[in-house]
């Protein structure tokens, strides 16, 4: 059922947030009490879901509960041979059923940089090898990928993407066009940073594997916000965080490796365990706190209680409204089409002229000036010369806040007219 049911939510929005009764979007009934459930500030309007995402209390309460337990019983809880790797392994029971994956086919890791990292620096590159990925890759993505080229004397290419875009094919065909003969690995975003597009991942790895091209999909913000068949991606790598869309502590990665390439695949932390098993090297990586990824289940359930599919429809339909509607509202250009089909809870928008020429040092300050004078907590990135804001939308946002983000932006806008 869907009901126009955000006005229980604006309990949340800040003062001054006025909805105008034409604009209201239709959203997917969420329980009334809906934003108190996290531990967000209710004074920041926080449209910032994207960057590290947000725990829960209850998730928060969890993972400080195994805090305690590890700490009344260290050795039990987490040497591996003792209750560690059973715990481990319970764990991840959940996260291989949502996104598809047998269990020993992935480990669990810090973040999705830890996982490309443990990748691309466990592969092997002969001198002339190129690693290629898209103008839209992740900074950290980027550097570690040099990093790599430049230890292995292979080279390092990005792709050109158009943004904006018209739409999947012209993207699959951008970066099928873009492979080369040299060209041995693909690291590719399933949901880009920057632009906030759902990449057609498949397609791609298609077209990789008929090349002999391995592919490494950085997964960052895909689980959680896509209904995701890992396996089904057709990847040979795929890295994810679980922090952001899972709604997990932080500290919440996972690393899936296809099965025929695990043996090749060690953690970035070699410790006892190398070569006994993929699943196994990647359990124990050294004394660490692993609290945080025994509280996954509990975040896992958090959202699967809200309802998944209930989940992702209220924050796809939240970003596609501001698709939508932000860009007559800032006389900005829409940036990929107006169906939605390449976005999924986040949504890139130019910043209206003359705040789109700021460059990465005044784009920082716009951002922090937004946050102090307005409590408006919205990432602005610089990418390919354009200063573009980006709206991420999870089930404690509302329409009211956007609004709200909008008019701010007009008048910081106006000041510079
Ligand atoms: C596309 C993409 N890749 C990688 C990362 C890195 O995530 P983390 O810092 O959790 O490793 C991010 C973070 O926002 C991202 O958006």
């Amino acid at each position: 059922m869907r009901l126009r049911r955000w006005k229980s939510a604006l309990a949340f929005a800040t003062l001054g947030d006025v909805m105008n009764a034409a604009n209201v979007p239709d959203l997917p009934a969420m329980p009334a009490d809906i934003a108190s459930r996290w531990m967000l500030d209710p004074r920041i309007t926080f449209l910032n879901h994207g960057s590290f995402g947000a725990v829960p209390r209850i998730v928060f309460d969890a993972h400080t509960e195994w805090r305690r337990r590890i700490e009344s019983e260290p050795i039990e809880r987490i040497a591996p041979l003792r209750g560690g790797r059973g715990l481990l392994e319970e764990a991840k029971k959940p996260v291989a059923a949502l996104m598809r994956m047998r269990g020993d086919d992935f480990g669990l890791v810090t973040n999705a940089t830890e996982g490309v990292n443990a990748v691309l620096r466990s592969l092997e590159f002969k001198a002339g090898d190129e690693l290629v990925t898209t103008n839209h890759v992740y900074n950290a993505v980027r550097k570690a990928m040099q990093y790599v080229a430049r230890r292995q004397g292979a080279s390092y290419r990005e792709v050109v993407v158009a943004f904006p875009t018209r739409g999947e094919d012209e993207i699959a065909q951008a970066v099928i066009d873009g492979l080369g003969p040299r060209t041995r690995l693909l690291v590719i975003d399933h949901v880009t940073s920057p632009t906030a597009l759902i990449f057609p991942v498949a397609r791609i790895t298609r077209a990789c594997r008929e090349r002999g091209i391995e592919v490494l999909i950085d997964g960052a913000h895909a689980p959680g916000m896509l209904d995701l068949d890992v396996p089904g991606t057709g990847a040979t790598y795929y890295a994810g965080n679980l922090h952001k869309w899972c709604c997990a502590p932080k500290g919440s990665g996972f690393l899936w490796v296809d099965p025929g390439r695990q043996r090749d695949i060690h953690p970035l932390i070699i410790s006892h365990h190398l070569d006994e098993g993929f699943a196994i090297e990647f359990g124990w990586q050294g004394t660490r706190d692993v609290s945080a990824w025994l509280a996954i289940p509990e975040s896992l359930k958090f959202l699967a209680d809200l309802g998944w599919d209930r989940v992702r429809q209220y924050n796809h339909a939240l970003a596609l409204w501001a698709h939508r509607w932000l860009p007559d509202r800032l006389k900005v250009q829409q940036c990929s089409p107006a169906d939605g089909h390449l976005l999924g809870s986040m949504v890139t928008l130019p910043m209206p002229a003359p705040l789109d020429s700021l460059d990465e040092t005044q784009a920082l300050a716009m951002q922090r000036r937004l946050y102090d004078e307005y409590q408006l907590e919205m990432p602005l990135m610089v990418w390919n010369g354009r200063c573009y804001l980006r709206i991420a939308a999870q089930v404690y946002n509302t329409p009211a806040q956007i609004e709200r983000a909008a008019s701010i932006v007009e008048k910081v806008v106006n000041e510079r007219r």
